[in-house]
């Protein structure tokens, strides 16, 4: 099954995406990550990346994200499906992918702004087991440090709010007109903010069929 991931930052893509993933017993594929991770070991691409642009709010270059994209689908634990989070995110990287494989469904948590905010706001990570908590709706039980090895929590780099409204910014201009270009096969979320994520990963899991 290939399934791409549509949403705003902080709607709950990566939170889902691991879940389905895991379910489907399918790669999970996040850009973001790969950029994050691409910083932390300072490879050239990695700072780049980090310097110009995620750093900033803004998106990555098409040509440097789909080169990207394009080699990770090539390895061979894609071959019975993938899901994509965080990838396509322009109209270009969309007709991109178009050419590489074909897509049997496209998620997309439709939550608002508010939302997103808040969750962005509260997400947090263990920079030793990695680990994601959030403050306001699942708190590690001691102040500030990971429950596990008990090291003080980090905060994502563009997790400031002038980044985040950015990054929302840039989503409405690039990113959101891709919902019609999905059009066909488009599997629609509606988050409310009042749905846990269980309670959204069932809701994903009887759209996907299994
Ligand atoms: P990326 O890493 O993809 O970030 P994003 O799209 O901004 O999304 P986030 O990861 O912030 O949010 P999410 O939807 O995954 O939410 P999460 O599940 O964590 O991209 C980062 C940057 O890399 C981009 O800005 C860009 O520069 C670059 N980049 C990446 N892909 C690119 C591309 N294709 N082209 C060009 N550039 C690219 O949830 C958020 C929090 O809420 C968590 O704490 C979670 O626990 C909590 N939560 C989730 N759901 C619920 C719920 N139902 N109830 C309560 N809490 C919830
Ligand atoms: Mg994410």
């Amino acid at each position: 099954m290939n399934i791409i991931f549509l949403g705003k930052p902080g709607a709950g893509k990566g939170t889902q995406a691991k879940k389905i993933a895991d379910y489907y017993r399918i790669p999970h594929i996040s850009t973001g990550e790969m950029f994050r991770t691409a910083y932390q070991e300072k490879t050239p691409l990695g700072v780049e990346a980090h310097d110009n642009y995620w750093g900033a709010g803004k998106l990555v270059p098409d040509d440097t994200t789909v080169k990207l994209v394009k080699e990770r689908l090539a390895k061979d634990d894609c071959r019975n499906g993938f899901i994509l989070d965080g990838f396509p995110r322009t109209v270009q990287q969309a007709e991109d992918l178009d050419k590489i494989v074909s897509i049997d469904h496209t998620l997309y948590i439709d939550a608002p702004d508010k939302i997103c905010i808040k969750r962005i706001a509260g997400r947090r990570n263990c920079p030793t087991c990695h680990k994601d908590y959030n403050i306001h709706f699942n708190p590690p039980k001691n102040d500030m440090q990971c429950d596990v090895c008990a090291v003080a929590l980090v905060q994502r780099k563009d997790d400031t709010e002038t980044i985040v409204r950015q990054r929302l910014l840039v989503y409405e201009q690039q990113t959101a007109p891709l919902v019609r270009h999905y059009v066909k096969n488009i599997v629609r979320i509606v988050d409310n903010g009042k749905k846990t994520i269980d309670a959204l990963f069932a809701e994903i899991i009887t759209a996907l069929g299994k």
